[in-house]
């Protein structure tokens, strides 16, 4: 059957569908319903249902003769090692794990924090806490002190699971003085922290709380999977909102299961023994769905890549990855190729590399611009998919269905909605527009199993942010359009989000931070474009009265203090002192018009604007810092 076959027949009878799709889950219990919608608009899938992630991403493939293929593969240049797990191996080390989280006192729906690099163990970490049915959540390394502090509290974990040490190429990254700063400032404490001492970095332990990964795990009696019910927590992700306070995402057990199982096969065209490799991080959804769980329910073995696309050592590491473990499927965020392709304009290391296992690269976390598309195509002589998601969904929403009928490429577009998704485009009244017209994209609800049900503790907010603009549809908070052959085009964020390296990043969390320093009065931060990060973030501070100190003494405090607030992650690099900022009559601040200022786009004077002045103003800021047609 073919793309419009298959998404006809979603449509025609979901309930059909998903079974169907989950007859591939080995359940302890399987679902005798997949929809459950007595308490909508908020919807469940499989609630009837028992399972257990950890069982079918990992021991299933034991039971059925697989044990000693190769499950992962950690490949880390920045460390200069290489190691592989068999599946065997790694059941034996998540069970071990999980026996010693029990043994603490670790129970299904008890919270654990992980804090880790790309290592292997923030894997296990992940399994062993689903073998128990515990909730895990993982914090991404390049976040601060506070960021941690503030998924602490929300989630109040009962133990935290972090490394030593992360390695950037330039600095070894110190977790644990920054595991130690979180738990300091929240008000909630763990009970007990696992520290796994990577060679690099052997952190002291807080006598009484801290525990080394292998001392923990000493004479523990293994533990089996736990079976959970299908509408079980698997995991909470927090990302990006409009406010400073990111946002739990919660991740259903038995949807998630069954849809990133379709998902292998029916986008990626991979499964049993194939090598698939996401090149993100753990701490984010791709690193959730892609790099652990996906690749592991499919039993393909997964690359764990603790590298960049550049500079580790040179642009041509993605492609030696490649070709050492024959990737059969590759993931990555455009904005790494952007990145090799400034480094290696005309491919040259790509010919240093076989590349015949490699059947497609797959696109996800931003816009893929079209240079960089044609430029993966004409190196990599592979087919190059776009596809849009995001962190609610977990995985895409649209995209190229490679593994059931590869669709014609149109660069620009992530191609057409998965079954599941109904996407609409809408007006600001919420009634579907003509093909071509730009709107609101939203989802006809339900959504399909293994997107979020709700927010972790926030069922209202969860209702706010997504569900009340338009009634009957999941707001996604992106702009764009669909043509005549149903292909989509994602253009914008409707919010305050902007999407820095393929990181989301909260341009309203970022403002709270500013605001916090004693000599700013006001403040704006905006994305403006950016040739490799797709966009970078500016700050626009307005100074208290009577602060007279040098302007440029005021700018480095604050980069400074968005890098111990929010971490080296939020990439805030500049900003700039201005006397007001331009807002609408009703003190609406317009950054609209200032990113398209910024940008050197075509910009109309805002009909509301209080004072046009402002942007003369705006405008010579932006100039003195080589933006907005400045040098
Ligand atoms: N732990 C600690 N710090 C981290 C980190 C981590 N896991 N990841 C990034 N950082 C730091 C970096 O060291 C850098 O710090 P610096 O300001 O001291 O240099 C800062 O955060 C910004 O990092 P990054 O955005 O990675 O920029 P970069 O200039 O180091 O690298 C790219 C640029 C394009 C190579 C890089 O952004 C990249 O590989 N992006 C791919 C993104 C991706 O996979 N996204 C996931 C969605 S699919
Ligand atoms: P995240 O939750 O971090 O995955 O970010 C999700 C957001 O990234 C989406 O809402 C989009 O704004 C953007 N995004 C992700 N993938 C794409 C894509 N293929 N094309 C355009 N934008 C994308």
């Amino acid at each position: 059957m073919g793309y419009r076959d298959i998404y006809d027949g979603w449509k025609a009878d979901p309930e059909a569908y998903w079974l169907k799709a989950a007859a591939e889950i080995d359940w302890a219990v399987p679902p005798t319903k997949a929809l459950n919608d007595t308490r909508a608009p908020l919807y469940e899938w499989f609630t009837d249902a028992r399972v257990n992630t950890c069982w079918n991403a990992v021991d299933r493939h034991v039971e059925a003769g697989r044990g000693d293929q190769l499950a992962i593969i950690h490949d880390s240049p920045v460390t200069r090692t290489k190691h592989a797990i068999t599946y065997r191996e790694l059941q034996t080390r998540v069970a071990s794990l999980a026996g010693a989280l029990r043994a603490k006192g670790v129970e299904k729906g008890d919270r654990v924090i992980i804090y880790m690099p790309m290592v292997p163990e923030a894997l296990e970490a992940m399994l062993a806490c689903a073998r128990l049915g515990a909730i895990h959540s993982v914090v991404f390394g390049g976040f601060a002190a506070n960021e941690l502090a503030v998924r602490i509290d929300d989630c109040t974990p009962k133990a935290i699971i972090a490394a030593s040490c992360g390695i950037e190429p330039s600095r070894v990254v110190h977790y644990k003085p920054l595991l130690d700063a979180a738990i300091d400032m929240a008000s909630h404490k763990p009970e007990f922290c696992v520290i796994l001492q990577r060679e690099q970095e052997v952190a002291s332990l807080i006598p009484g709380r801290d525990v080394a990964w292998h001392t923990f795990q000493f004479g523990v009696e293994p533990a089996d999977c736990v079976p959970v019910e299908g509408n079980h927590p698997a995991y909470i992700l927090y990302t990006s909102g409009t406010t400073g306070a990111p946002k739990g995402v919660v991740r259903p057990t038995a949807g998630h299961l069954v849809a990133l199982n379709w998902t292998m096969r029916a986008i990626y065209n991979c499964g049993h023994g194939d090598v698939f490799w996401a090149a993100s991080d753990v701490g984010w959804v791709v690193g959730h769905s892609y790099i652990c769980y996906a690749p592991l329910i499919a039993g393909c073995t997964t690359i764990v890549f603790e590298g960049k696309p550049v500079g580790t050592p040179d642009a041509g590491t993605f492609w030696r990855v490649i070709a050492e473990h024959k990737v059969r499927s590759f993931f990555t965020a455009p904005t790494a190729i952007r990145a090799v392709k400034r480094e290696d304009p005309e491919g040259t290391l790509v010919g240093d590399y076989d590349l015949s296992n490699l059947q497609a690269l797959f696109l996800a976390g931003e816009r893929a611009d079209p240079d960089t598309i044609l430029w993966a195509q004409r190196h990599l002589k592979v087919p190059v998919i776009d596809h849009w998601w995001q962190t609610e969904t977990g995985y895409a929403i649209a995209a190229n269905p490679f593994g059931i009928e590869p669709l014609p490429v149109k660069i620009g577009s992530p191609s057409v909605a998965m079954p599941g998704f109904d996407v609409q485009v809408l007006d600001e009244g919420g009634h579907p527009v003509a093909p071509g017209t730009l709107g609101a994209i939203a989802i006809k609800l339900p959504l399909p199993p293994g997107t979020l049900p709700t927010l972790w503790n926030a069922e209202e907010r969860f209702r706010k942010s997504y569900l009340a603009h338009f009634p009957g549809y999941y707001e996604t908070g992106d702009a764009g359009y669909v043509d005549a052959d149903g292909y989509l085009y994602i253009m914008a964020r409707t919010d305050d989000v902007i999407n820095v390296a393929g990181h989301r990043l909260s341009t309203g969390a970022m403002e709270e931070v500013l605001a916090s320093h004693k000599d700013v009065a006001e403040c704006a931060v905006i994305g403006v474009a950016d040739d490799l990060k797709g966009q970078s973030p500016l700050g626009f501070l307005c100074l208290n009265k009577g602060t007279n100190r040098p302007h440029a003494e005021v700018v480095k405090e604050c980069i400074k203090l968005m890098r111990d607030q929010i971490g080296p992650v939020a990439d805030f690099k500049r900003a700039v002192v201005v006397d007001r900022l331009p807002k609408t009559r009703s003190g609406k601040i317009l950054r609209g018009t200032m990113v398209k200022i910024a940008d050197g786009q075509d910009w109309k004077m805002p009909a509301t604007i209080d004072d046009p002045a402002i942007l003369d103003e705006i405008t010579e800021a932006l100039k003195s810092l080589g933006l907005a047609g400045g040098i």
